[in-house]
């Protein structure tokens, strides 16, 4: 393979991306291109990009800045821009950077393949008729076992702040029948836990199922171990999703529920169409159903017209509801978004609100942390401690573990004591089978 010609990839943004990424690395691998770690050796630069707050999508701009003296001193070199920011700028960014070889967006990566062969400068940011899933190659082999598995894609939900709707498109379900095939497929190749992928993934609908009916055909399924889903809104959880919490044993007793805020006048504004009171209600639902559920969230702070009440009531929400982990931001104001024509909360306010929330976060985070200290839990493997004797996987609640253990491997799930809570990790010993 000594000219192979070699593709590195940076992925910005969320666990789809991450997916998308991984399809467009093999439908490039069925054309000879080989990963690399490193842009300097590289054939071809792929950058999947994220245009959920300004921050992220100028990561682009600062990257192919940095990009310049390379293609300057190897004109070959070929500049892919892919994902939201590509579906979402297009042509604007050949005009800004002409580096840019192809412009790419995440419903036509599956034609990247045929826009590298023509060479040249090309954008694709169709919502093709066809679906990609059918004209990128099989899943290759994995390096762990654990894998994302997208089943639903696009949002029609409009929440006033968000681009997704825009750069995803409408909401598509994958059918039930390739969503088996593909996980038989990550099993048979040792995978043990697939995370279940879509923007709006309780959305997933098909042949009448729901989601809760697509995770007990999984959990059906011999060899897998685990089950997750993200990213869920909380009007999608239908009782029969609630209920397979309960029911099914593969399924991970974790749940990643953004609310945004605890204002309902800040939620109407953001077309949340669910009030505080629904969300506590159906926590507690939940609950009922896996009380050991562990739940996170996304807060967005200083959306337009957020008064100090307005925040004092999300502040309000956290303390209720008692949140295992979250992610929180400051409100980044969006082009074609409605919430962008809206004035913006000063930056200074802004900035304080997100420090105290974020402070009340960490202090429930470190508290759900401590709280597992004695309890039994399995951890599935990921990969060797940097100690020896030591491994490396995540609990069923999804925190990190580090477990004492001389003879496991990576794909083990093994019963474990959690010893300790570090920042950011649990020590544990393991049980013996
Ligand atoms: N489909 C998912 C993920 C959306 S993006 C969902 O509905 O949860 C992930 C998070 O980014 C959102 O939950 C929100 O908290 C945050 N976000 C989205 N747009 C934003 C914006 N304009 N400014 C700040 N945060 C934003
Ligand atoms: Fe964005 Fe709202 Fe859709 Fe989530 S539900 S992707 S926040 S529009
Ligand atoms: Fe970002 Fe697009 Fe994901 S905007 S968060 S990469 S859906």
């Amino acid at each position: 393979m000594a000219d192979a010609k070699k593709l590195f990839i940076k992925t910005y943004g969320c666990q789809m991306n991450v997916y998308d990424s991984e399809r467009m690395a093999e439908a490039m691998g069925a054309e000879g291109y080989v990963p690399t770690d490193s842009v300097d050796d590289a054939d071809m630069v792929l950058l999947n990009t994220c245009h959920i707050r300004e921050k992220a999508s100028e990561k682009l701009y600062s990257d192919l800045g940095r990009l310049k003296p390379l293609k300057a001193a190897r004109p070959n070199l070929k500049i892919t821009v892919a994902g939201c920011v590509a579906q979402a700028e297009g042509a604007e960014i050949q005009r800004r950077m002409p580096l840019v070889d192809i412009v790419v967006g995440p419903q036509a990566y599956h034609r990247l393949p045929a826009m590298v062969r023509a060479g040249g400068q090309s954008v694709d940011t169709d919502f093709p008729p066809e679906d990609k899933f059918d004209h990128l190659p099989q899943r290759k082999a994995y390096r762990g076992p654990t894998a994302f598995l997208t089943v639903q894609e696009g949002c029609d939900k409009f929440c006033a702040f968000c681009v997704v709707p825009y750069t995803r498109g409408a909401e598509v379900s994958r059918p039930p029948s390739r969503l088996l095939d593909e996980t038989r497929n990550l099993i048979d190749r040792g995978v043990r836990e697939v995370t279940l992928l879509g923007q709006n993934v309780n959305a997933w609908t098909a042949d009448g199922w729901g989601l809760g009916r697509l995770i007990r055909e999984l959990a059906a399924l011999p060899g897998l171990d685990r089950i997750r889903y993200t990213t869920s809104h909380p009007n999608d959880m239908a009782d029969d999703l609630i209920s397979a919490h309960a029911e099914v044993p593969q399924l991970m007793p974790y749940l990643h529920l953004p609310v945004q805020s605890g204002s309902d006048r800040i939620l109407k504004a953001m077309n949340r169409k669910h009030t505080a009171a629904h969300y506590i209600d159906l926590i507690g639902r939940i609950r009922a159903a896996r009380p050991d559920i562990l739940l996170t969230s996304d807060f967005i702070v200083g959306f337009p017209g957020e008064s100090d009440a307005d925040f004092q009531a999300t502040m309000d929400l956290i303390e209720t509801i008692g949140f295992g982990m979250a992610y929180s931001f400051k409100y980044s104001s969006r082009p074609g978004t409605p919430a962008a024509e809206k004035p913006n909360v000063p930056d200074d306010i802004a900035t304080d609100r997100l420090a105290r929330l974020q402070a009340l976060l960490t202090a429930q985070q470190r508290a759900a942390q401590t709280a597992m200290v004695g309890q039994e839990i399995t951890v599935l493997y990921e990969k060797p401690g940097r100690l020896p004797g030591q491994m490396v996987g995540k609990s069923q609640h999804l925190m990190a573990v580090h477990v004492e253990d001389t003879s496991g491997k990576v794909g083990d799930l093994v019963r474990a004591t959690v010893t300790a809570a570090v920042t950011n990790s649990l020590s544990a010993r393991r049980i013996p089978d």
